[in-house]
């Protein structure tokens, strides 16, 4: 709630079924504080009327590419009273303002005009005159999706740095199942608020990412259960990114209270048996696992097939070690990228690198669930990285959401991808060596790129208001 504050925002929705998600799009977008203005295409007209975003905006809706900018489309919402001139051209004037754009539903020919710098109508005219941020939420049939010139568009949007949200999987609107559906206008808020970092996209296209998130629960009898606090929150903003960087994500999910991202590959388990197998069925195959679920240490020794009787003076449960899913990876490891949390109330940082070394991780993330903002269930977190180098990179207070792009980050960085071959973007707010990196020389491809850090790729689609990402994250 109010991520967006004094944000102002372009919604571009086009002709897809999806477009009827835009409405809640909208409402939600308000919810976190931002003003909105909405643009459609000819074709989204089809699908919905525009009284309905002007109703929901109290703004009227840029349809038309010709007509001239007399109303106050300089600031977004109704208070703004200011203007942007009359004889301004509408397309030129919404573009200049805004903080982020937005299109979703986009289709198949708005991706395609935007990755090849087409402007016929007002929204593709819109995105073309842009600066700032632009957020993409494909909405297509699975054939569509699938179809090589549709990937070349999607990727070349990438390249271009535009921010790709989704798409989700599952029962398209013409009746078949697969990818091509819009994500949730939840998962579209939490794309906007990653484009809205000011941090370039990671890429991680061709990359598969394995995430387990949530807490395990082992069996006390058929009622009662051994479990843990862990919310899966922070798993979940790390799937939504790496699927974000284009990403074949699965996850692996013990029971968690979170809405899990669209568009990923979903395996359900409940104790840590299950979670053992299932990330040991996916492991071989995955380019990274970012191992986030609270698993339990113990389990009863044995699951008792009826309930437990009460009125005893005293019970005992008798408890024995659980595996260690990541240490048993161990041998098992050839390439893949290995991320470990340590969830720790003493000593973090210490535990933290021991971790690093007793399970053979690349990297592990240290939290401490007694500080401030870092509690169970929070959207923010106090982390610090644990690097093989021995460098302790201590990030200041973010919401998980920037951490999960931090982590993202790290991970395309030690895949050696070249987004991810820069420093990463967050400074260390008490770095604890001076060492500069981690990363394995061998791996590196291209060098940091000067001049393009905190906006795009040639920093076309920089903010004029975003800083060097170092200093906005903070
Ligand atoms: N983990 C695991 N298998 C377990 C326990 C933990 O793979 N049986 C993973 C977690 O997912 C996490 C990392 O190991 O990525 C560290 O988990 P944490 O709970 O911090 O540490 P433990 O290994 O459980 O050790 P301790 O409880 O003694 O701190």
């Amino acid at each position: 709630m109010g991520t967006m504050k004094d944000k102002s925002v372009l919604l571009c929705v086009s002709g897809s079924i999806a477009a009827y998600k835009a409405a809640e799009l909208v409402r939600l977008l308000q919810k976190e504080g931002a003003a909105v203005r909405v643009a459609m295409t000819e074709s989204a007209l089809e699908f919905v009327s525009p009284l309905t975003f002007e109703a929901l905006t109290g703004s009227p809706v840029h349809i038309d590419l010709f007509a001239s900018a007399s109303g106050p489309v300089d600031r977004y919402g109704p208070e703004s009273g200011q203007t942007a001139g009359n004889g301004g051209i509408q397309h030129i004037e919404m573009s200049k303002t805004p903080d982020v754009i937005i299109i979703a539903p986009a289709t198949a020919n708005v991706i395609g005009k935007i990755a090849n710098g087409l402007g016929d109508d007002v929204v593709s005219t819109s995105v073309l005159a842009a600066t700032c941020p632009v957020v993409i939420a494909p909405a297509m049939n699975q054939r569509m999706w699938a179809n090589s010139a549709v990937q070349a568009n999607v990727s070349r949007a990438r390249d271009l740095g535009y921010w790709i949200v989704g798409p989700g999987v599952g029962d398209l609107a013409c009746g078949e199942v697969g990818p091509g559906r819009m994500v949730s206008p939840g998962d579209v808020v939490h794309g906007v608020i990653r484009a809205l970092s000011g941090v370039e996209p990671s890429r991680l296209q061709g990359r598969k990412i394995l995430v387990t998130l949530g807490r395990t629960e082992e069996g006390i009898d058929p009622v009662r259960y051994i479990t843990n606090r862990s919310s899966g929150k922070m798993g979940a903003a790390i799937a939504g990114a790496a699927r974000d960087a284009g990403a074949d994500v699965t996850v692996v999910a013990g029971p968690a209270t979170v809405h899990l991202p669209d568009g990923v590959a979903l395996v359900r388990v409940r104790t840590v048996e299950e979670m053992k197998e299932a990330v040991e069925g996916q492991f071989d195959a995955c380019d990274a696992l970012v191992m986030t679920a609270a698993v339990a240490d113990y389990r009863p020794a044995t699951e008792k097939l009826h309930k437990m009787e009460s009125g005893q003076k005293r019970a005992t449960i008798d408890l024995e070690p659980t595996e260690d899913i990541l240490g048993s990876l161990q041998k098992r490891r050839k390439k893949q990228i290995v991320v470990g949390f340590a969830l720790e109330t003493q000593q973090d940082e210490q535990r933290a690198q021991q971790k690093l070394k007793s399970k053979g991780c690349q990297l592990v993330v240290a939290n401490n669930p007694l500080k401030e903002g870092a509690e169970f269930g929070s959207d923010t977190n106090l982390v610090t990285f644990v690097h093989t180098s021995g460098r302790l990179q201590r990030l200041p207070l973010l919401t998980k959401d920037r951490i999960a792009m931090e982590i993202i980050r790290q991970v395309d960085y030690l895949l050696g991808n070249p987004t991810g071959s820069r420093p990463p973007l967050v400074a260390d707010a008490n770095a604890s060596t001076s060492s500069a990196t981690s990363r394995p020389r061998s791996r590196a491809r291209g060098g940091q790129r000067s001049g393009t850090r905190g906006g795009s790729r040639g920093g076309r689609r920089r903010s004029p208001r975003s800083k060097p990402a170092s200093e906005a994250s903070i």
